[in-house]
């Protein structure tokens, strides 16, 4: 079978690397893919949000199956697109990926059927929502402001105080920071507890989760910092013990997959629930269409059955027929990311130490690509979130050690990484 991966991330390098390995695949292509990516196949320069690039390229190359990384093009409809011209594609449609695009249409239909979330409001304008801040009780501090669109993870704001909201309600509908994903936004109840990631994949009707894992939101150690869009994962994450991850398929996944069914908006594909865990409780603080980065890395070292018989049989309707297997082992991934990240930070800066970081691992650490690039044969970075040093261990204390022994092979000026990936697995 020949393979296309649409993106350009550390998720998709870690995607590409999985769908080599499969005995039904002959080549993986990705675009526009990374200089991780490129050792795996064959990179092509189509951006993955030109869906008509796209489709060219799979029709020209006879592509038998599509696999698409990030949300914009899903929520763009690349899924309507290529199945309209026969084509297979992994992914839910544009009116399933509303459940990702849009923070009202997901919690209107989470309280719609009862599925376990922050309580909310709406509002379409900043005079409606500075004067609900107004009239807030003190003691619902901390609130939870965000755009409705989609803005790359930086369109949250908890909010400690009534000053911090109101400056928050700016930059989202006044100063439009977000563009037009700020012409609407949500002001939710703050919660408390331990976040995890619950990655489910489905084909409309049969909802299998795969193993629990766990993301680090915060920029700095202990949680400190502003959020990222994820500076280390690890799977399986101890929080979701297997009582509550049976009780989050009943109350959440399945749910959510039957509403969405109701709603006349058939979803297939990834289904992945950003939860808050409390007193072995969880709630929704959202959900996306797709596989979440840095988990997938993580998760995909774990992963035993053939991927390309997941997605394939979530495509045609035969999940109930896939049983998934995972590796006994931890598998715990490290960021490394550029100077300045999650603001403004440098690029071009050199990379060294990348081969000896695996050859450290001992074929159990694999160090996927994010925001590099290549130039005359040396490896460069290029974006915020640069690598992503994954590796397996017998257990979370000996995965720790290992990815961290491989990260500290691997320089760059200004790299900076958590030192505490894992910990919260550690203290439980
Ligand atoms: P979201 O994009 O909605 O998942 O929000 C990004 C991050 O903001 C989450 O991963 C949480 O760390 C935090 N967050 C979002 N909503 C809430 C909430 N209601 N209570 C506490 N933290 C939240
Ligand atoms: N790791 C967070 C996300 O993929 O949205």
């Amino acid at each position: 079978m020949k393979v296309l991966v649409v993106g350009a991330g550390g998720r998709e390098d870690a995607l590409a690397w999985k769908l080599k390995q499969s005995k039904k695949v002959s080549c993986v292509f990705t675009a526009p893919g990374n200089p991780g990516t490129a050792k795996h196949g064959t990179n092509v320069p189509i951006k993955a949000d030109d869906l008509e690039g796209l489709l060219a390229f799979a029709l020209k190359e006879k592509i038998d199956l599509t696999v698409i990384g990030p949300e914009l093009p899903l929520t763009l409809g690349i899924v309507d697109l290529f199945e309209a011209k026969g084509l297979k594609v992994f992914g839910p449609s544009k009116l399933g990926a509303e459940l990702e695009r849009s923070k009202v249409f997901s919690k209107k239909l989470m309280i719609d059927y009862n599925i376990p979330t922050a309580k909310y409001y709406e509002f379409t304008t900043a005079e409606k929502a500075l004067n609900h801040i107004r009239n807030l009780d003190k003691n619902n501090l901390p609130i939870v402001i965000k755009a409705d669109g989609l803005a790359a993870g930086k369109g949250v704001f908890i909010c400690q105080s009534l000053d911090d909201a109101t400056e928050a309600i700016k930059i989202i509908m006044e100063k439009k920071e977000f563009g037009s994903a700020g012409d609407t936004i949500v002001i939710e109840d703050f919660l408390e507890g331990e976040e995890a990631s619950f990655i489910a994949v489905t084909d409309g009707n049969t909802v299998t989760p795969f193993a629990s894992s766990q993301d680090h939101k915060p920029v700095f150690d202990t949680d400190q910092g502003p959020n990222t869009g994820g500076m280390g994962a690890y799977s399986p994450a101890p929080v979701v013990t297997p009582e509550l991850s049976k009780e989050i398929m009943e109350k959440i996944m399945i749910p959510a997959v039957r509403a969405m069914d109701s709603e006349g908006r058939p979803f297939k594909g990834v289904l992945y629930a950003g939860l808050m865990i409390k007193n072995g409780k969880a709630k929704v603080l959202e959900f996306n269409c797709r596989f979440g980065d840095p988990e997938t890395q993580p998760l995909l070292m774990r992963l035993r059955t053939d991927i390309v018989d997941i997605m394939l049989a979530s495509i045609d309707g035969t999940l109930d027929k896939i049983t998934l297997e995972w590796d006994k082992r931890t598998a715990l991934c490290v960021v490394m990311a550029s100077e300045g990240y999650p603001s403004d930070y440098t690029k071009g800066v050199l990379i060294s130490g990348l081969e000896i970081a695996e050859q450290e691992g001992s074929g159990e650490v694999v160090v996927f690509h994010a925001g590099t690039t290549e130039q005359y044969g040396k490896i460069l970075t290029s974006g915020g979130r640069v690598l992503g040093v994954t590796a397996l261990g017998s257990d979370i204390a000996s995965a720790i050690k290992k990815a961290y022994a491989s990260t500290e092979k691997i320089k760059f000026k200004g790299a900076h990484y958590r030192a505490d990936i894992g910990q919260k697995a550690v203290s439980r």
